[in-house]
């Protein structure tokens, strides 16, 4: 054998090895299609309208707070359950928000950022051959969470123009194996808002399966017409096998801060807490520091979160009709879901492409909201948490659009 030859199969024997050492689970999902489209908005120096981080700047008083923890030197590693402040914090807000109490001792968990709370949470309370009722479309890292806990995911449709959910289809989606449903309102990436009634019917289910529901709560304050959040956890019967998750991403315009939490009945908490601990240890101290002055701030806060995005919601809305697309009006979220049927596209990636590479926006196809794409192949979604120059620069985009 020469050298060569050595060589090349000394080298396929490590790419062999390798391979065999890979991650079965890894393999079963993509890289983000959303954060895809970001890199693919900077290469073709498009606007972002794809991922859901706000353009505008954070708080003065909350960006504040965050220096002045760093020069209090709050630099170390805080208890990995959450620095007390914030769990305190966290209690008082969702009681006062909510009419919920939770216990900071027991039951909050401060994790880095909602993602990794609903991770933690997942790999906490799963076993192999679990089923999770997951509602499609759906923010995309279920799906991953699903498959790197062990769950087997059972979809339900929620069906566009109000993404109402068939009853008899979700009851049949719930079963003995059921250990929780994920129940995201308002909603990633329709804007739905679930009803009182449609929680209480949730909530039955739950009952009725011994199940646990799990609420990702992320956009809690945004929230349009009128409209309320009401808290799974909230609901009679279900304070107890409620998984509440939220964090301070969208609410405080600070997506790059990394702060979230979960809160669950002490029982789901041990868990969610020794994988929290050992996957991240914790979240960045000083930040969590911040996020103590962010909870307390008065109503009025709130209030105005939600009206400035109401008005970007309805001049986003107006510029994507203008364009030619369908729009599903959000309820809550900063999102919008689009129908792409106007224009004349085989499908939503092909359509995606064409509008970051040729008229410079980017957006999501709507397939990467769906595990079987083809139920998302006429479907787009664009956010609109971004500052007017960038709503501006998008609207003259789009101008160039043609529908069919
Ligand atoms: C429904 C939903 N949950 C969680 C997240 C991520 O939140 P965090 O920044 O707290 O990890 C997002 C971000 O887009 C989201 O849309």
């Amino acid at each position: 054998m020469s050298a060569a030859e050595a060589s090349t199969t000394g080298s396929s024997r490590v790419a062999a090895a390798a391979q065999k050492t890979l991650s079965a689970k890894a393999e079963r999902f993509t890289e983000s299609v959303i954060r895809e489209m970001t890199r693919l908005a900077m290469q073709y120096n498009a606007v972002n309208m794809a991922q859901g981080f706000p353009d505008f700047p954070a708080s003065a008083e909350v960006k504040e707070a965050a220096r002045q923890a760093i020069s209090d030197d709050i630099n170390q590693y805080a208890i990995t359950w959450g620095a007390k402040e914030l769990r305190d914090a966290i209690a008082r807000k969702f009681e006062r928000t909510q009419g919920v109490r939770a216990d900071p001792e027991r039951e909050i968990t401060v994790c880095c950022g909602s993602t990794e709370a609903m991770m933690a949470t997942m790999i906490g309370i799963i076993n192999p051959g679990d089923e999770v009722v997951i509602f499609e479309p759906h923010y995309e890292n279920y799906g991953p969470d699903a498959i790197l806990s062990g769950a087997t995911p059972r979809f339900v449709q929620l069906r566009p123009p109000d993404w109402s959910f068939d009853r008899k289809e979700l009851a049949r989606a719930f079963g003995p194996r059921t250990k929780a449903i994920i129940v995201n309102t308002p909603n990633n990436p329709t804007g739905k808002v679930f009803t009182r009634d449609e929680l209480e019917y949730i909530r039955d289910l739950c009952l009725h399966w011994n199940a646990f529901a799990v609420t990702d709560e992320i956009y809690e304050h945004i929230i349009y017409d009128g409209t309320r959040h009401i808290s799974m956890a909230s609901l009679e019967g279900m304070r107890d096998r409620t998984i509440t998750i939220s964090g301070m991403s969208k609410t405080y315009s600070v997506t790059g801060w990394r702060v979230g939490w979960v809160i669950a009945p002490p029982d789901a908490s041990t868990p969610i807490r020794k994988v929290h601990d050992f996957m991240t240890v914790g979240a960045a101290a000083p930040l969590q520091q911040a996020g103590v002055i962010a909870l307390e701030l008065p109503p009025s806060y709130y209030q105005k979160l939600a009206e400035n995005y109401l008005v970007k919601r309805d001049r986003m809305l107006g510029i994507l009709t203008d364009a030619g697309f369908r729009c599903f009006k959000p309820s809550g979220a900063y999102y919008i879901m689009t129908d792409i049927s106007g224009f004349d596209f085989p499908d939503d990636l092909s359509f995606s492409q064409y509008l970051v590479e040729k008229i410079g926006v980017a957006a999501v196809p709507g397939s990467s909201f769906y595990d079987d794409p083809k139920m998302g192949a006429r479907q787009v979604r664009f956010t609109f948490c971004k500052k007017e120059s960038t709503l501006a620069a998008c609207a003259e985009k789009l101008s160039k659009l043609r529908p069919a």
